[in-house]
C-alpha cells in the first residue's frame, strides 16, 4: 500500500484500571479519540482525492490506476471494533481479524501488573528477564514470539495490498508491526514506546520507509 496507518484502540475501561487483556469497551475519552480518528482519515482521503483529480485534469496522472478504497482492519476485540464504529462501511472495506488480537495473557488476563507481581512473583520475574521469549502460562497463553509468528501471514498480505490501509490494534501487535515495517530488531520490540491515541503513518518509499507520528490532543 502507499500508506499504512497504524494505531492502538482508543482508551478502554481496562486501560484506566491498569488491567491487561480482557475485552473491555472504550472509555468516554477513548470514544472521543475514535471519532477524531474517523474524521482525520476521512480528511486524508479527501485530500488524496483532490490531488488525484488535479493530476487527472493536468493530463499528467502519476498513478491513474490507483486503488481508491481504504481497507480498515481491526482485531476481534470490542475496544478496536468500537474505535472504528464511526467509519462508514460504504466508504471503507472493514475487516475484523483474530490475527490482530492482543497477546493472550493466560492466567494473567484481566490483572494489573502489580496483581501479577503479587500473585505470581516468579512469572513476573521470568517475564521481566526475557519478555520476548516469555510465554504466559494457562491455556492459549502467548509470548511475543508467538505473536510475531501469528502475524506472519498478515504481513505477507499487507505487502501485497495496493489500497491504503488503517490497522487498529493493540500495544504488543503494534510494536511488532511497526518494528517489522521500520526494520527494528525483534529483541527491541517488547520495549518500544507505543502510546494510546497516537496514529502512525508508514510510507514505503524506494529510499526507505518514512514514518510520521500524529498525537491526539484533546
Ligand atoms: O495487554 C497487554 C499489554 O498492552 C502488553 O504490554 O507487553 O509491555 O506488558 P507489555
Amino acid at each position: 500500500p502507499r500508506c499504512i496507518w497504524l494505531t492502538r484502540h482508543g482508551e478502554s475501561l481496562d486501560n484506566i484500571a491498569g488491567k491487561i487483556g480482557g475485552d473491555a469497551p472504550l472509555s468516554a475519552k477513548g470514544k472521543k479519540y475514535a471519532s477524531c480518528l474517523s474524521r482525520f482519515i476521512k480528511h486524508q482521503r479527501q485530500e488524496q482525492e483532490k490531488s488525484r483529480r488535479s493530476e487527472a485534469q493536468s493530463g499528467m496522472a502519476v498513478s491513474p490506476q490507483r486503488e481508491r478504497t481504504t481497507a480498515v482492519w481491526t482485531s476481534m476485540l470490542t475496544r478496536t471494533k468500537e474505535t472504528v464504529e464511526e467509519f462508514d462501511p460504504k466508504d471503507y472495506d472493514i475487516k475484523h481479524m483474530r490475527f490482530l488480537n492482543e497477546i493472550y495473557a493466560g492466567i494473567c488476563e484481566e490483572l494489573t501488573y502489580s496483581e501479577i507481581q503479587e500473585r505470581y512473583p516468579e512469572e513476573y520475574e521470568a517475564r521481566r528477564v526475557n519478555k520476548l521469549f516469555y510465554r504466559y502460562p494457562g491455556m492459549g497463553g502467548e509470548s511475543y514470539l508467538d505473536v510475531i509468528q501469528r502475524l506472519n501471514p498478515l504481513i505477507i498480505e499487507l505487502e501485497r495490498m495496493t489500497s491504503d490501509l488503517l490497522i487498529v490494534t493493540h500495544r504488543v501487535v503494534l510494536r511488532i508491526l511497526l518494528g517489522y515495517l521500520m526494520d527494528i530488531d525483534r529483541s527491541k520490540m517488547p520495549d518500544m514506546d507505543v502510546h494510546l491515541h497516537t496514529l502512525y503513518c508508514v510510507e514505503p518509499k524506494p529510499h526507505g520507509t518514512v514514518v510520521k507520528r500524529f498525537r491526539w490532543v484533546e
